[in-house]
């Protein structure tokens, strides 16, 4: 797995900082460069604003150009990254962007790294928010999944060692350090989810989750309970174990538990989706609709790295942390459509589909979090393919019945990067999943596939606040991004360790 850079803060100019490659930026439509890059240009004789002029570096969003600085200042190369159009720039992009530019920096053997803090000053942000976007950005940027490979790697290997954010006001250094550290912590969750969700099923199964849950328990010092095979029918969690049963792997229900107060009960569960492998059981996907079918656990994922990253953050809050993992397979024993299956907390689920696992394996998982006696619950999963077709890859769905939890939610996300999008939770949308036979079914038919697929699951929080993240659309990239190889994107985990910070208060 990949190792981190060190990261740190030095008050100076960028242009005197000894690293193999200085990062600076510029917004598009900016002619002459100001702030940190205009200093650059100066100590470059000009030669960035030339290449403005020569049309060569635009400042469109993203774009990243590398220039040798002929000794002229300490660093050898000079990386542009262009911040797009300042009235559009954010805190999303200025994560991405600091990922562009550490990218390129390494494409261009850079080991060492200074970098300035994107967007603090014409881009208008909250100059804290952003030195943390910066850092986080550039760290989750530098990700990258070569455990598997055994010959030649992308780059060659390369590898950035240390990371300085270089910033000239000194009243602006002790909120930077803050931010760094901070960054540290979310990037690493961020990079720890990645890890485990590109690792491919036959290495990750709902065996090898919960040895990887118990090594975060032990290394943190976090309570650990694990739940399998036909321990779970004798609890009750008749759902969870029906999904896989036809796995030689028998499911499990994994528990963590991090205590931040002394007294009083559990203040949040985390609920994560762990599915190793969804082939969609025996209403089987088609084959391409199984290609990134391992990564149907990223909800798991993102709740055991929050875990780790809340325990390493320590907020004043009692957490725990459930993962329902299971394989979804076909074959002799596998459940089956028409099947009824009882839950923890006694209902029944009238199966109509056994591609629609997630609410299933997750009835119980809320269920147990609500008999725990959680004062609040949320849920994230890669549940809907509806949630792609409404939000397409730039946003999670939020569905809540509670207006603060969601709000809650909400307000974490954005300090993270991470853009969510509510969707409502009216009551109607119940009359969708009613069964002829049982209490409910497990799927509502195909409009708002991505509420009803909500709401069936918030049915077992009760009357515990309860809110829902479905991340089909934002937990995987097909492509590689300028910020970002293809694959797992991690989302989630900084977000759910920054409501556990949020609720701390
Ligand atoms: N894991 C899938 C959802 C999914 C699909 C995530 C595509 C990412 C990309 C989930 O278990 C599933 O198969 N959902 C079905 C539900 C349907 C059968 C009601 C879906 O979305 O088609
Ligand atoms: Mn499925
Ligand atoms: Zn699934």
């Amino acid at each position: 797995m990949s190792t981190e850079p060190d990261v740190s803060v030095q008050q100076g100019s960028i242009s005197d900082a000894a690293a193999d490659a200085v990062v600076v930026n510029l917004f598009e439509g900016v002619r002459m460069p100001g702030g940190a890059t205009g200093a650059v240009d100066a100590a470059l004789n000009g030669l960035l604003s030339q290449a403005i002029a020569d049309g060569e570096i635009t400042g469109r969003l993203y774009e990243t150009t590398v220039i040798h600085t002929g000794g002229r200042i300490p660093a050898r190369r000079v990386v542009v990254v262009g911040l797009g159009r300042a009235e559009e720039f954010n805190l999303v992009r200025a994560r991405r962007a600091a990922g562009a530019a550490a990218r390129a920096a390494r494409r261009a053997g850079a080991r060492s790294l200074a970098t300035i803090v994107h967007g603090a000053g014409i881009g208008g942000l909250e100059p804290e928010a952003a030195a943390r976007a910066t850092v986080e950005g550039t760290l989750t940027g530098l990700y990258a999944f070569t455990r598997y490979r055994t010959r030649g790697q992308d780059g060659g290997g390369r590898r950035v060692e240390s990371l300085v954010v270089v910033e000239h006001s000194a009243g602006k250094i002790a909120a930077f350090e803050r931010a760094a550290r901070q960054a540290q912590v979310m990037a690493r969750a961020t990079n720890r989810a990645r890890d485990w969700t590109n690792m491919p099923p036959n290495d990750m199964h709902p065996g090898t989750l919960a040895e990887t849950a118990a090594e975060v328990a032990r290394s943190c010092g976090l309570e650990l309970e694990i739940i399998a095979g036909e321990q779970l029918l004798a609890a009750g969690m008749g759902a969870l174990y029906a999904v896989g049963q036809a796995s030689q792997h028998a499911p499990r229900l994994i528990r963590l538990a991090y205590r931040g107060r002394e007294a009083g009960g559990i203040d949040l569960a985390l609920v994560g989706k762990g599915v190793t492998f969804d082939s969609g059981g025996l209403c089987l996907k088609p084959g391409d609709a199984m290609d990134w079918m391992k990564a149907d656990m990223a909800g798991a994922a993102a709740v055991l790295a929050a875990a780790e990253a809340v325990a390493a953050l320590r907020p004043a809050l009692n957490v725990t942390f459930l993962i329902p993992a299971v394989e979804n397979l076909p074959g002799g024993r596998a459940f089956k459509p028409n099947d009824v299956l009882r839950t923890l907390d006694g209902r029944t689920i009238e199966v109509l589909n056994t591609d629609a696992e997630g609410r299933l394996i997750l009835a119980d998982a809320v269920a147990k979090a609500a008999a725990d006696g959680a004062a609040r619950i949320v849920d994230i999963a890669t549940l809907t393919g509806a949630a792609i077709v409404a939000l397409g890859h730039e946003a999670s769905a939020l569905i809540s019945t509670d207006d603060d939890l969601a709000a809650a939610v909400e307000r974490a996300s954005a300090a993270c990067g991470e853009r969510v999008w509510r969707l409502p939770a009216w009551p109607e949308y119940r009359e969708q999943f009613k069964s002829e036979i049982a209490d409910l079914k497990n799927t509502g038919g195909r409009a708002a596939g991505t509420i009803t697929g909500a709401l069936i699951i918030g049915t077992f929080a009760g009357s515990v606040p309860w809110a829902h993240l479905d991340i089909a659309g934002t937990a995987w990239h097909d492509r590689g991004k300028p910020w970002a190889d293809a694959g797992a994107t991690g989302v989630g985990a900084a977000a759910l360790a920054q409501l556990c910070l949020d609720l701390a208060g």
